[in-house]
């Protein structure tokens, strides 16, 4: 009985000292002057992502909708820890842009970053080292390094346009095919070929196993938490390190093959198996050396960034193409006048406009990363503002919720191509592929893999969308964005189509 007395009075004790405690952490924001939306005890304002009701990006969205209209910033928290949400884009560009220095990392990732293919990588690194990582990656995703990777990516097409073909037709003479699985597969292809230097066809079961062990990166339940994890509460990465690597063994071989192969022989094939042996055979720098895991680590952390963003990205275009016929037409009308019997190249797919206003419009709707982040490496006062943010806080952009803002974007939910042009806006205010120095490194990559599958797509077939369907974004539990209920298009064969 005495037993029973004393456990229950230690139990109301420590509940009404974690009330307190958390009562107190969660009155970091209010204490400061700051807005917040309503708070949960435990989970701060994440609870919906926590027990997997809601996608991050919906709850950060939600969060952003609380604050007034003209509010620079609101304050919300991931458990207890306190984070700034910027909602204004001078802000965001400050921080991002003027103040990099301050800003420099991302919360992404783990502390302690030992495990270098899943952690220590350009993704999650920190200043300094990111600086020097970053020099040596950059000059391998411009220019004439994208120019030689074309003829690789066209090599892929060949399977994608042969699937098209073999759709099976239901009984209402329909071929609906799910696009974020098509797009996937491609993208798939593309990438085993341009980074890892294999060809594959994930369009065919008996030879898709690059495809297989690359989804399982990103599919089910397990890497959902893991994910949200690594995004929102990387101080727990320790405890996940095992399922982290997991993935890797496979893209570890097949990496060492091709690197094996490639030095043995002595060719070259303009891919980025071609940079990492020159990375690898450079006089090495102390502070990053690109040795065993290391190497891995760098087309990893591409794949892993590149394969998920750009397979969206030509999903929800393709989609939105199907639903807009006149935007189509448009579209074909540019491809046909600048391609007409010539040979693609880079220098005429930089000539399209169009399409750049096309793709840009898509992600600015969906894009395929909705959130970014910064912490700080001091304390910084906030320009126009007075207040502070304390070192190792974190600021957050939703990339969604700020692109669907009215008083950034005039009809905002409507896609409407030329925006750009009527609204005077630059691309980069859509802010999709992040800003400032930390920005995308792979945007001019991404934008030719997408536009390359775009023309080759839409110069054999037009693409029709029958069914009225919202599109469910809130029921897909994933970092990146996804449609919970897929995106159905059928293709229809254009009678003077380009092979
Ligand atoms: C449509 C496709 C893509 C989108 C929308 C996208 C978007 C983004 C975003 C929002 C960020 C974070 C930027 C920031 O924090 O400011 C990022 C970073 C990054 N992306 Fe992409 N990305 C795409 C394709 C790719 C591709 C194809 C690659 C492969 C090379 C890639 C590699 C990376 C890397 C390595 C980073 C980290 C850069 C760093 O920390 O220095 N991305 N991307």
């Amino acid at each position: 009985m005495n037993y029973l007395i004393y456990c229950s009075t230690a139990l109301i004790i420590s509940l009404g000292l974690f009330y307190i405690y958390a009562k107190y952490k969660l009155s970091y924001w209010s204490r400061r002057g700051v807005k917040t939306p309503p708070t949960h005890l435990l989970f701060g304002n994440f609870k919906d992502c926590f027990i997997l009701k809601k996608p991050p990006g919906g709850v950060m969205r939600e969060i952003y909708n609380n604050a007034d209209p003209d509010d620079p910033y609101i304050g919300f928290y991931i458990f207890h820890k306190p984070m700034l949400l910027l909602r204004d884009h001078d802000l965001i560009k400050q921080v991002m842009i003027t103040d990099f220095e301050i800003f420099p990392n991302r919360r992404f990732g783990s502390k302690n970053q030992r495990d270098s293919i899943g952690l220590d990588s350009i993704l999650s690194i920190k200043q300094p080292r990111w600086k020097y990582l970053r020099s040596k990656l950059s000059p391998f995703l411009t220019g004439q390094k994208l120019k030689n990777m074309l003829p690789l990516i066209e090599e892929c097409n060949q399977h994608m346009l042969r699937f098209i073909e073999n759709l099976s037709i239901n009984k209402s003479s329909q071929n609906n095919c799910e696009m974020k699985d098509f797009s996937s597969r491609y993208v798939s292809d593309v990438i085993a070929s341009i980074a890892f230097g294999i060809n594959t066809n994930s369009f065919d079961e008996k030879m898709n196993a690059f495809w297989k062990n690359g989804i399982k990166i990103f599919q089910g339940i397990k890497r959902t938490i893991m994910f949200i994890i690594i995004f929102f509460i990387p101080e727990w990465c320790p405890l996940i390190e095992p399922f982290i690597k997991e993935p890797v063994k496979y893209f570890r071989e097949i990496f060492w093959d091709s690197m094996n192969i490639r030095e043995k022989m002595g060719y070259k094939k303009g891919d980025l198996i071609d940079c990492m042996l020159m990375l690898k055979n450079e006089k090495q720098n102390p502070s990053y050396r690109f040795e065993g895991d290391n190497l891995v680590a760098q087309l990893s952390s591409f794949y892993i960034a590149g394969f998920e963003a750009v397979s969206t990205a030509i999903a929800f275009t393709l989609y939105h193409l199907a639903c807009h016929p006149e935007h189509q037409v448009t579209l074909y009308d540019e491809i046909q006048i600048h391609l007409s019997e010539k040979k693609l190249t880079v220098d005429l797919i930089n000539k399209m406009s169009f399409l750049d206003c096309v793709i840009f419009e898509s992600l600015r709707l969906h894009p395929p990363l909705p959130i970014v982040d910064r912490t700080a490496v001091r304390d910084y006062k906030l320009p126009g503002t007075g207040l502070i943010i304390e070192k190792d806080n974190s600021i957050y952009v939703s990339i969604n919720a700020i692109n669907q803002d009215p008083k950034y974007f005039f009809n905002p939910y409507d896609f409407i191509p030329s925006r750009t042009e009527i609204e005077n806006k630059k691309f980069y205010e859509s802010l999709v592929f992040g800003i400032g120095p930390r920005s995308c490194i792979g945007q001019r990559l991404a934008l030719l893999i997408i536009k390359v599958a775009l023309i080759t797509i839409l110069s054999n077939y037009t693409l029709c969308y029958e069914t009225d369907k919202k599109i469910n974004l809130n029921d897909a539990i994933h970092v990146f964005t996804y449609a919970a209920d897929g995106l159905y298009v059928q293709f229809k064969k254009r009678h003077n189509a380009r092979e």
